[in-house]
């Protein structure tokens, strides 16, 4: 089928890239030509494992342009993926979603195209997408005919870092329409991937126990609630196991032996459980946001997505109170920080515990030294007012450190030779801010190790 996908972020491009190599002809349109450049000489602008090699084994079916003219006349399917970033008043900004819609409708032609809204939108946007396509068809002069559209919402479910095992093997895929046509189109873009008939890449092997992928067809709203449903639920679920994480530490209880005992209760399930500095990233906080304020448009609270918001917060403050609490004074302290991506295997730095905390220790006084294996140059350009306190070492971090934090759980930190380091810090302090060390043995390697919960 012919595809265009319109924004080549995260979600854009894992769209384009995947559907290119399941055999669909895929153009993808950004307006920024430096990204467009690069992508056309086979890199990707995001890091994303994997990525580069699936975009070299889609090459043959991929066009990048700066052009709609390029991609969306004729196309079956132009997904939307453009950036929404939050407004100074926590709503998303709708600016880019509005001119990619213009841009589109003033290109559809000589087909029947459905427009596939996949940028984070609060519920109902599908509605004013779909207004806005067809003020901007109505008011063309040069209409061609034979042109019909209509829009349709697929949410995403992909997780960074895992963007393309998510995207080809996914839990479920989820389209919504008030058009029947649109979801047989979508129905039909997904066939590979719903009977799971392609071959999979060498990079990411399908999963043994996968079965043909469950499809779920529904309206145009019930679609758009699902994504911030899921999205709030699996944030209430960390937020539960930190909450029941602090209550744990009060009684002298494990909370991984917990959350595990919790976990294997197939009615509850194990992932997600994981206790922690809480999460971050550009979806859970933005789409509990917005859940809670379309509520509030109908006058309807959500006090249980509120709450999990409220622990998310309150976990960032509890890892300074703990080293506080040890160290007894944050002032002139110097604080390791290991990890600044919100989470491994992405560079994304959007909400990320680390940020957070870095900033309660500067305004507590502390001296704070940060690290990341792949972030660290991003982080740098985006914060500037933090970058000198980056070390792109190991060995700046615990140099004559008053306690070092593992906010982040990359590989390499937890494959780190500990014993290299404890003789480097002035007090062996590590608190192991999501739970993944081993605590007799970080003691034994000299550390006076805390978690989180206490
Ligand atoms: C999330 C959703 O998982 C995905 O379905 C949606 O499309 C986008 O948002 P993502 O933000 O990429 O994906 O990362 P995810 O793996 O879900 O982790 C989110 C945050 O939760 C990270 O900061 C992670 O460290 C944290 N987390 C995750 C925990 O603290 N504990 C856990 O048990 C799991």
């Amino acid at each position: 089928m012919k595809v265009c996908v319109v924004g080549t972020g995260y979600v854009g491009l894992t769209t384009g890239v995947s559907l290119a190599f399941l055999g669909h002809e895929v153009t993808c349109i950004d307006l920024d030509q430096s990204k467009v450049d690069m992508l056309r000489a086979g890199h990707t602008p995001i890091y994303e494992p994997g990525m580069d090699e699936l975009l070299a084994e889609a090459a043959p079916n991929l066009h990048f342009t700066t052009s709609y003219t390029e991609g969306v006349p004729g196309a079956d399917v132009v997904f939307v993926a453009v950036q929404t970033p939050s407004s100074s008043d926590g709503s998303p900004d709708l600016r880019y979603l509005r001119a990619a819609a213009e841009s589109v409708a003033q290109n559809l032609a000589h087909t029947f195209t459905v427009v596939v809204n996949k940028s984070t939108v609060p519920i109902g946007s599908g509605n004013w997408v779909d207004a806005i396509l067809r003020e901007s068809f109505a008011q063309r002069e040069d209409r061609p005919e034979n042109t019909e559209f209509a829009v349709a919402s697929n949410p995403e479910f992909l997780r960074e870092g895992n963007a393309i095992h998510d995207t080809l093997f996914p839990d479920r895929i989820v389209i919504g329409s008030d058009n029947p046509r649109s979801l047989e189109v979508l129905n039909q873009l997904y066939r590979p991937i719903i009977n799971q008939t392609f071959t999979a890449p060498s990079f990411s092997p399908r999963p043994e126990d996968i079965g043909a992928v469950p499809l779920v067809s529904t309206d145009l709203a019930s679609a758009e609630l699902i994504k911030y449903a899921a999205n709030a639920f699996l944030a209430l679920k960390i937020s539960y196991a930190n909450e029941i994480g602090q209550l744990a530490g009060k009684v002298g209880a494990d909370i991984t032996e917990v959350a595990r005992g919790i976990g294997l209760d197939q009615r509850i399930g194990s992932r997600f459980l994981q206790a922690g500095v809480g999460w971050g990233g550009s979806c859970f906080g933005k789409d509990t946001a917005a859940l809670i304020t379309t509520a509030a448009e109908y006058n309807y609270e959500m006090p249980i997505v509120r709450a999990a918001r409220d622990v998310n917060t309150r976990q960032r403050a509890i890892a300074v109170e703990r080293l506080q609490d040890e160290l007894r004074i944050l002032k002139g302290r110097k604080i390791g920080l290991l990890g600044i991506a919100f989470k491994p295997n992405t560079d994304d730095l959007r909400d990320s515990p680390s940020l957070d905390i870095a900033n309660l220790l500067i305004a507590r006084g502390a001296r704070v030294r940060l690290h990341d294996p792949i972030a660290a140059n991003r982080f740098r350009a985006e914060q500037p007012e933090l970058a000198p306190f980056v070390s792109d070492t190991l060995d700046g971090v615990f140099e004559d450190a008053d306690a070092v934090v593992l906010v982040t759980e990359w590989a390499q930190y937890l494959e780190l030779d500990w014993s290299k380091f404890v003789g480097l810090m002035r007090t062996p302090i590590l608190l192991d801010g999501r739970h993944v060390l081993d605590n007799d043995r970080m003691n034994r390697l000299g550390y006076r190790y805390l978690s989180m919960a206490g």
